[in-house]
């Protein structure tokens, strides 16, 4: 247990890194499977430079964006029942960015008097480095041991738990899983807890389409900037040529699927560099390479994710709106 006090203690934090080059090593091979596909496709977290991470935490202030308000207000009024039905000591967060809405559940924890270390994944390395500055300031006696890393690579490098422990999954991303990955990533998270541990993951609901959709077309054009980021990311990191202003954000709410798909449609057909993997790649006019996917749930398919992955659901816990859900779960007993 580290010192309790006012002040950051040194041993109050580590931050292990696991991306170490590999980080750009991941983006070339993304790029160079998913630029040649006949259907161009490139996973999300190469968004999130850092550039791309101050973009994301726009895009939760923005008024048609009501995922983040949504899961703050349910945490808001479940956390103290979470706290207890947990008893957790420590708070594993994957894809914890700015840490913004965990501080509810900290708050929580810690006035239960449980809290005693937060383990932050992120592949952003500026976010797990600046939460983890912050929150042993703001929570004393809290250790942050912080992963920089891609939590579908890296879960093993999760230091084992101390006591109780609480896996939290928020802000919607497991959606950003097809339904086979999105399973196996349940899989590797159930891996991380012991028969008293839980998860606690945040997804959105399945609802009118048109609100789905002005979630991710924002009057701002905060989330075009979001998606054609990317492409800022392949220029620098692979020395590549691609003018942003040539490709167009598209969101729209596949209803077959029921999830939110975010392309970049090229305005004229062009023809951009790739210089660090030696590629040309071609775009016709009106061609879509998708960025990223966002499914949106029901409490049956959400419980047969869990099921496939071994676990039970716990407590299903929605805003008022029920727009949003946050799940509580643990190993199937
Ligand atoms: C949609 S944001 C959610 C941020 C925050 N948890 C929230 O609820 O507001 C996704 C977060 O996951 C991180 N991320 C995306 N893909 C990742 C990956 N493969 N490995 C680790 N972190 C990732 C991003 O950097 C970002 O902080």
């Amino acid at each position: 247990m580290p010192r309790a006090g006012t002040g950051l203690t040194r041993e109050s934090i580590r931050i292990d890194s696991h991306l170490d080059g590999s980080g750009s090593r991941s983006l070339a091979e993304d790029v160079l499977d998913g630029l040649t596909r006949p259907f161009k496709e490139l996973p999300p977290k190469h968004f999130y430079d850092s550039h791309g991470a101050e973009l994301f935490d726009r895009i939760c202030e923005l008024p048609e964006y009501y995922q983040t308000r949504a899961e703050r207000e349910i945490l808001e009024q479940r956390a103290e029942e979470i706290a207890e039905l947990t008893g957790a000591s420590e708070l594993v967060e994957l894809g914890s960015g700015t840490a913004a809405k965990t501080r509810v559940l900290l708050d929580a924890l810690s006035s239960a008097g449980t809290l005693e270390r937060y383990i932050p994944l992120d592949v952003t390395e500026s976010m797990v480095r600046s939460s983890a500055r912050a929150l042993v300031e703001e929570y004393p006696g809290l250790s942050v041991h912080g992963v920089i890393g891609d939590f579908e690579r890296h879960l093993e490098h999760i230091p084992p738990a101390l006591g109780p422990r609480v896996v939290a999954f928020l802000g919607g991303t497991i959606g950003n899983f097809p339904p086979g990955s999105r399973r196996r990533m349940l899989r590797g998270i159930a891996r991380l807890l012991g028969a008293e541990d839980h998860l606690l993951l945040g997804t959105d609901l399945v609802k009118d389409p048109r609100v789905l959709e002005a979630a991710y077309n924002d009057a701002e054009g905060v989330t075009a900037e979001f998606n054609r980021n990317v492409l800022r990311v392949i220029n620098r990191e692979l020395d590549a040529d691609f003018d942003p202003a040539d490709f167009e954000h598209v969101a729209i709410f596949d209803e077959h699927h029921e999830w939110i798909e975010m392309r970049l449609r090229a305005r004229r057909g062009l023809v951009a560099t790739i210089a660090a993997l030696e590629m040309d790649v071609r775009f016709d006019a009106g061609e879509e390479l998708r960025t990223e996917i966002s499914a949106k749930f029901t409490r049956e398919r959400l419980q047969g994710d869990l099921a496939a992955a071994g676990l039970e659901l716990v407590r299903w816990l929605t805003d008022a709106e029920q727009r949003f859900a946050l799940t509580l779960a643990r190993p199937s007993s």
